[in-house]
């Protein structure tokens, strides 16, 4: 119902076409592996490595005068005006408490390990980065990107049936600093999912994309492979020729 409502809004278009952002892949990791970092994840938190989020220290609700501290009076009073167009766009919207991770260096050497020997072989292991993404609490994660065009490899383990989001921008607009806050005034829905658990699928992090559920998160725990340079465009061909997934032609 959540999802009629926006749709009125943005005309969204779910499951007609994909452009690149979502694909489902044929790569496997065993099943034991994916039970050790959903159990890392809920049963000891405390050995999973925070990174870096540099951009979680500007959120909607926050003082002005903080904004400023963060951002200079310039950047600050842009985001100011975006955050307000984002609370406006999604009523009743909370945001979800979201939190990446590495794994312990055992199990995150594991990963890389059990990587198909053609990822390995791309640009040798410091090219794949497995990391642990939880969330909680909230119903939306607010459009955002990934700094750079880069690919990754995306797995749901946990889900609370929640719908992920890709949005297109319909003028440009600066991307400020590291803060991935969109004008959500120049942005149009494009294509929309429920993505599928234990499913290693291509997630092109590089385009706005949010995340929204109709009742609040308990966890939602996903693993992934992030490319360290590679980017979709690139990661498709190659995924083509080496595994049985099919890339549709219009990416390749
Ligand atoms: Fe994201």
């Amino acid at each position: 119902m959540f999802i009629d409502k926006i749709a009125d809004k943005y005309h969204y278009i779910i499951g007609k076409h994909m452009d690149n952002y979502f694909l489902e892949t044929d790569i496997h990791f065993p099943k034991e592996l994916l039970d050790a970092a959903r159990d890392v994840a809920i049963n000891y938190p405390e050995k999973l490595i925070p990174r870096d989020r540099v951009w979680h220290k500007i959120y909607i609700g926050m003082p002005y005068a903080d904004m400023e501290k963060v951002l200079g009076v310039k950047d600050a009073r842009e985001i100011y005006k975006r955050l307000i167009k984002m609370d406006r766009a999604f009523p009743g919207g909370s945001q979800i408490k979201f939190d990446q991770y590495s794994l312990p260096d055992e199990l995150q050497q594991a990963f890389i390990d059990a990587c198909p020997k053609w990822m390995k072989d791309l640009k040798g292991r410091e090219e794949l980065i497995p990391i642990i993404q939880l969330s909680t609490n909230g119903n939306i994660l607010y459009p955002h990107r990934g700094h750079f065009r880069h690919a990754s490899i995306f797995c749901l383990l946990e889900h609370a049936n929640e719908h992920t989001r890709w949005w297109r921008e319909t003028e440009p607009f600066k991307l400020i600093s590291d803060f991935r806050i969109p004008d959500v005034s120049k942005l149009e829905a494009a294509y929309e999912i429920e993505i599928r658990p234990n499913i290693w699928s291509v997630f092109n992090h590089a385009a706005w994309h949010s995340v929204h559920s109709n009742k609040d998160f308990e966890k939602r725990i996903n693993v992934g492979i992030d490319f360290a340079t590679l980017s979709v465009d690139e990661f498709l061909p190659i995924l083509q020729s080496n595994s049985k997934t099919v890339v549709p032609a219009n990416l390749l």
